[in-house]
């Protein structure tokens, strides 16, 4: 018998997604990334009042700076609120552990700091070693970047493949992804990836991945689904949509009373995804687990919100460019090819 009776929103009364091993994952979690200004201590104490309104899965990674942090209350909530086996706790190793010794050092301290035996999911945060510290500007390069290199990456993936293997994962996924890295991962891999995390909101809908993740039995959870309104200075530029600022949306949250942000989560639920929206209030963080548990979308209304749509990527990942490319648009493979040390300019030139 679980004790979470007292939750604000009943856990069991969250959509769940299927996954491929048959596992299921809460529909809905929580972001811990403080976008460079938040502090890890108020990002914990919030970890610990969404378990205790109900949330279940929490999104972490080595290079948000806050898993020890987070660590101190998932040992006491999952001895209190929610037991072991009722969390879904994600992490990612970051781009300076992709060598094969390093993930397998990054998953440890991981568990170490989060105080815990397993992860449900670990991901690979990007498809590059390419490092940047924490608080970098935006116009922070790492000389040693380079462009995507699938038998790299495989190594890695390997690395990934024997951590599910000693039974320190559940399952492994990657992030940041496009449809032509993924394919060569699908084609090469022995463990397949389970998740998928991608940025995800409504003017930022990746139907063609979207699409693929699900066609390959991969689920795709959506990063920053409210538009990261507080993200960090190198992720903002004058052409970027503001998701709840959008009036379709806004017409659509004054229909149901609510803050447009909560639209975006209703949305992301009903469409497919999972998002993790980040929040420290109480009143936000508790209204986005209520959202998805009531008064949905209309057809209508999510007819309408495929309207919203402006492809307008936030996270451009320019800190991440190696010397020769030409803009972020060579991260994200936008001709469906992945271009190597000159970028699309080559094929400009040629
Ligand atoms: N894999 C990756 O590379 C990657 C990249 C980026 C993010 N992520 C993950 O995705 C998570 C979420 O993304 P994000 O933090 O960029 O952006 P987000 O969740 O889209 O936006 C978070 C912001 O929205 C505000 N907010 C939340 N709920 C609200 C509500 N009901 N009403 C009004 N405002 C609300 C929060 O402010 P308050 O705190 O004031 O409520 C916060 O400033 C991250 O924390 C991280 O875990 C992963």
């Amino acid at each position: 018998m679980t004790e979470t009776t007292g939750a604000r929103v009943d856990p069991t009364s969250v959509p769940q997604r299927r996954l491929r091993d048959g596992g299921a994952m809460p529909g809905i979690g929580l972001g811990t990334f403080g976008s460079d200004h938040v502090p890890g201590e108020q990002i914990a104490a919030a970890v610990r009042g969404a378990i205790r309104a109900g949330y279940r899965l929490i999104d972490c990674a080595s290079c948000y700076g806050n898993e020890n942090l987070i660590g101190e209350v998932l040992s006491e909530e999952a001895g209190t609120t929610a037991p072991r086996e009722e969390l879904f706790i994600v992490s990612k190793v970051w781009n300076d552990a992709h060598a094969p010794e390093a993930v397998a050092a990054s998953v440890r301290q991981t568990l170490s700091d989060l105080r815990l035996d397993y992860l449900d999911a670990y991901l690979v945060h990007w498809p590059f070693p390419n490092y940047h510290a924490p608080y970098a500007d935006p116009d922070a390069r790492d000389p040693r970047s380079r462009p995507y290199a699938h038998g790299e990456f495989m190594e890695t993936w390997r690395a990934m493949e024997q951590l599910v293997d000693e039974g320190l994962v559940r399952r492994i996924g990657t992030s940041n992804m496009t449809v032509a890295k993924l394919s060569l991962v699908i084609r090469d891999a022995r463990i397949q990836p389970a998740i998928n995390e991608m940025e995800l909101h409504p003017t930022f809908q990746q139907g063609e991945l979207f699409q693929f993740c699900l066609d390959h039995e991969i689920q795709p959870v959506g990063f920053s689904p409210i538009g990261s309104p507080a993200r960090p200075e190198r992720d903002r530029t004058d052409e970027d949509f503001a998701d709840i600022e959008m009036p379709v949306l806004r017409r659509i949250a004054e229909a149901h009373g609510v803050h447009p942000a909560v639209i975006c989560l209703k949305w992301a639920v009903q469409r497919g995804q999972v998002p993790i929206p980040f929040s420290v209030r109480p009143r936000n963080y508790i209204s986005n687990l209520e959202a998805v548990t009531r008064d949905p979308l209309t057809p209508e209304e999510l007819e309408q919100m495929r309207t919203v749509e402006r492809n307008s990527r936030l996270i451009k990942g320019q800190v991440f460019l190696w010397p020769g490319a030409g803009s972020w648009l060579d991260i994200w493979d936008v001709d469906g090819t992945i271009p190597g040390w000159n970028g699309y300019a080559d094929e400009k030139k040629g």
